[in-house]
């Protein structure tokens, strides 16, 4: 597998992971803004032409808000997430980013353990933030 930018000949197959992983997934034209945004950074990793995960995020001043972290559903479990999230805080101190954030599912045991893995630490609930039914757990990591 290895890292590129974003490009429009992944959104395809990234649309087709983010309906597998989540209940409100982005759509391909949801991610083209991310293509020409100067503050969006995101890594996709590929084999061959097979999308296996990406990840993102918006830098905003010195901050970090990540928008996307997937992997697809037969990759997982193999420590692909954890390459993922550390090529994406590497990303991140390199372009200046000092604290980087996002929100999680209270109910993503997954995803959460993998962010407190890389020293990310909970900051809040924004209620009923998923769908208005689940809460999210806001966390924040010092890069
Ligand atoms: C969260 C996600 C990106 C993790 O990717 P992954 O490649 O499966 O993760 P890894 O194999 O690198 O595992 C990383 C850590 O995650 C945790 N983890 C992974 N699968 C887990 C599971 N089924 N239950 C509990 N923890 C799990 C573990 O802490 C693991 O670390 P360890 O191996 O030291 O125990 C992946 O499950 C995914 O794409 N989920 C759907 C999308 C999503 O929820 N994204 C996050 C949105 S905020």
């Amino acid at each position: 597998m290895r890292f590129e930018p974003l490009k429009y000949e992944h959104l395809a197959q990234m649309a087709e992971i983010e309906q597998e992983a989540f209940d409100t997934p982005w759509t391909k034209a949801m991610f083209i803004p991310e293509l020409y945004s100067a503050e969006a950074f995101y890594t996709v990793g590929v084999r061959g032409d097979e999308v296996i995960c990406y990840g993102g995020f918006h830098k905003v001043l010195d901050e970090g808000h990540i928008t996307n972290i997937a992997v697809k559903h037969t990759e997982r479990g193999r420590g692909i997430g954890k390459f993922l999230l550390a090529t994406l805080i590497s990303k991140a101190r390199e372009v200046g980013v000092e604290h980087m954030t996002l929100e999680v599912n209270v109910n993503n045991a997954p995803a959460i353990h993998l962010y407190e893995s890389y020293g990310f630490k909970g900051a809040g609930i924004r209620k009923k933030y998923y769908n208005n039914r689940d809460d999210a757990l806001i966390m924040w990591l010092d890069v």
